[in-house]
C-alpha cells in the first residue's frame, strides 16, 4: 500500500458511486465474491502473459493486458480479462487452447513452467519464472474445489479484524499436516536471482527451494 501504483480501484473496481453514497453495496469487495472472481483480481497482475494484440512503443509484445477498448481500464469485479482478445494473447492456463502442460518456444512463456517428470507424474506445473502465482493456484485443489482465493491467505491492507500471515493460514484447516516451506518451495526465478514460492499445492512436492523473494527461511534450499 506504500506503492502508489496498486491503488484501491485495482482491487475494488470503480469507486465513484461508492465515494458518493458511502454504501458498502456500491463497491466490489473480493471477500463477497466467488473464489474465481476474487482470484481474477489478483491474477490480472500476478500472471505471466505475452500480449501480441497491443505492442510496446518499441514494437515488442507487451506483458500486460490493456482493456480491449482504448481509453477504458480493467474494472475489478466486473471484467473477465481471460476473455479479452483471446487470439491476440498467450496466457497458458487461462485459455483452454493454451494448456500449462506444453512449452511455448520463442516467447516469454518459453520454459516458464516445469515440464519435467515430477510435473508430468503429478500434473502440477510449478513456476520457473516470477509473477505466475495465478497460473499455479488455478491448478491446485484449493482453487478447483472452490476453497481459497488469493485474498483468503494474503490480506493486502489492514482490516478492522486482522488476519494471520499467509504462512500461518495452513494450520487452521490442515493442522500440522503440511509445512508450507516444503509444499511451497521457491521455484520461480526473479530478475534478482531470488525465487517466488510455488502455489500449486502438490502434496507430493519434493522440489528444492531457492532463496525466497520475501526473505522467509528456505528450509529446503539445496
Ligand atoms: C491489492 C488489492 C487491494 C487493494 C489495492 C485495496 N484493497 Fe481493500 N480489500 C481487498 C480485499 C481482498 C478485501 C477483502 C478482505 C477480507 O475481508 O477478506 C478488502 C477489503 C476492504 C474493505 C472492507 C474492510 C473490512 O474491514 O471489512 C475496505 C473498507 C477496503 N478494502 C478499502 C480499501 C481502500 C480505501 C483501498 C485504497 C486505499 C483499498 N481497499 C485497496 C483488497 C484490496
Ligand atoms: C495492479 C497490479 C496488482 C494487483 C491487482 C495485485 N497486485 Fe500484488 N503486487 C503487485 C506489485 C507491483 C507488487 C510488488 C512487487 C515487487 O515488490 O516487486 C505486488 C506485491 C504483492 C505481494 C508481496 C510480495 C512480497 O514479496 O512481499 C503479495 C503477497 C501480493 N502482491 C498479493 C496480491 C493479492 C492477494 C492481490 C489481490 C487481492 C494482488 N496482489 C493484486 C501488483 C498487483
Ligand atoms: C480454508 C481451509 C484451508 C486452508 C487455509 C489451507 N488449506 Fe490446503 N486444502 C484445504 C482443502 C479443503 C483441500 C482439498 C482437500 C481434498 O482435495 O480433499 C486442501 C488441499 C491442500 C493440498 C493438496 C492435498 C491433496 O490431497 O492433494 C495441499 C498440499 C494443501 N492443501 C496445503 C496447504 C498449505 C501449505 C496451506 C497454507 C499455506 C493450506 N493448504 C491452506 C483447505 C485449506
Ligand atoms: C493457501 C494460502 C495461499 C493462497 C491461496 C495464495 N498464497 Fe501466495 N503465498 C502463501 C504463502 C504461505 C507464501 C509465502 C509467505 C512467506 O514466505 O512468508 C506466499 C507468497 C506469495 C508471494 C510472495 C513471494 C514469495 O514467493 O514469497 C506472492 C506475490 C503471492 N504469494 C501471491 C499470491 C497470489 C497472487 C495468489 C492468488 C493467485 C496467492 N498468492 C494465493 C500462501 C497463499
Amino acid at each position: 500500500m506504500v506503492e502508489h501504483n496498486t491503488g484501491c480501484e485495482r482491487c475494488h473496481g470503480p469507486g465513484g458511486k461508492h465515494a458518493a453514497s458511502a454504501a458498502k453495496t456500491d463497491i466490489f469487495n473480493p471477500a463477497k465474491a466467488t473464489k474465481e472472481q476474487a482470484s481474477l483480481v489478483c491474477g490480472y497482475c500476478h500472471v505471466r502473459k505475452e500480449n501480441e494484440h497491443f505492442k510496446s512503443a518499441q514494437g515488442n509484445p507487451r506483458e500486460d493486458q490493456p482493456h480491449p477498448v482504448v481509453g477504458e481500464t480493467y474494472k475489478a469485479g466486473q471484467d473477465d480479462w481471460r476473455t479479452w482478445y483471446p487470439d491476440g494473447i498467450l496466457i497458458p492456463g487461462a485459455n483452454p487452447k493454451q494448456p500449462l502442460n506444453q512449452n511455448y518456444p520463442k516467447t516469454d512463456l518459453e520454459n516458464a513452467f516445469y515440464l519435467d517428470d515430477l510435473a508430468k507424474q503429478h500434473g502440477f506445473y510449478d513456476s520457473r519464472k516470477h509473477h505466475e502465482a495465478w497460473q499455479e493456484l488455478i491448478q491446485s485443489s484449493h482453487y478447483t474445489k472452490n476453497i481459497l482465493a488469493c485474498s483468503d491467505c494474503h490480506m493486502p491492507h489492514a482490516l478492522a479484524k486482522p488476519k494471520p500471515a499467509a504462512r500461518e493460514t495452513c494450520v487452521a484447516c490442515h493442522g500440522t499436516q503440511y509445512d508450507y516451506a516444503k509444499i511451497m518451495p521457491a521455484t520461480g526465478r526473479t530478475a534478482d536471482n531470488l525465487f517466488m514460492r510455488s502455489h500449486t499445492f502438490n502434496k507430493n512436492q519434493n522440489r528444492p527451494s531457492g532463496p525466497t523473494a520475501s526473505g522467509q527461511p528456505t528450509y529446503y534450499y539445496k
